[in-house]
């Protein structure tokens, strides 16, 4: 299985860096991968528990198949996770949007 801070390099960013010297949080999509977020930010679970993590860039999961959510286990790559595919909006969720939109 891919290694995450492998991926991390292989996006060009600086990979896997201690909290110390951090920086306001930014985020990076990956094509056909995870989110990239690096700087100052906690991650909380729904109940608000904060997630552990000791590093300032960490890769999480947009795929769903991780086994280490909410982190990127490399997962997307077997899957061939395709970022640029788009899932028909299901009807009742359509619906709603057009509501709200007016
Ligand atoms: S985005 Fe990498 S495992 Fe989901």
């Amino acid at each position: 299985m891919p290694d995450p801070a492998t991926e991390v390099e292989a996006a060009g960013l600086q990979a896997w860096e201690t909290r110390e010297g951090s920086a306001p949080a930014s985020i990076v999509a990956c094509p056909n991968g995870p989110l990239l977020v690096r700087g100052d930010f906690e991650i909380v679970t729904p109940d608000g528990v904060p997630v552990p993590r000791d590093r300032e860039t960490v890769a999480l999961c947009r795929c769903g198949g991780s086994a280490i959510k909410p982190y990127c286990d490399g997962t997307h790559k077997l899957m061939k996770f395709d970022t640029t595919r788009r899932r028909p909006v299901p009807e009742p969720a359509r619906r709603a949007a057009e509501e709200a939109a007016g």
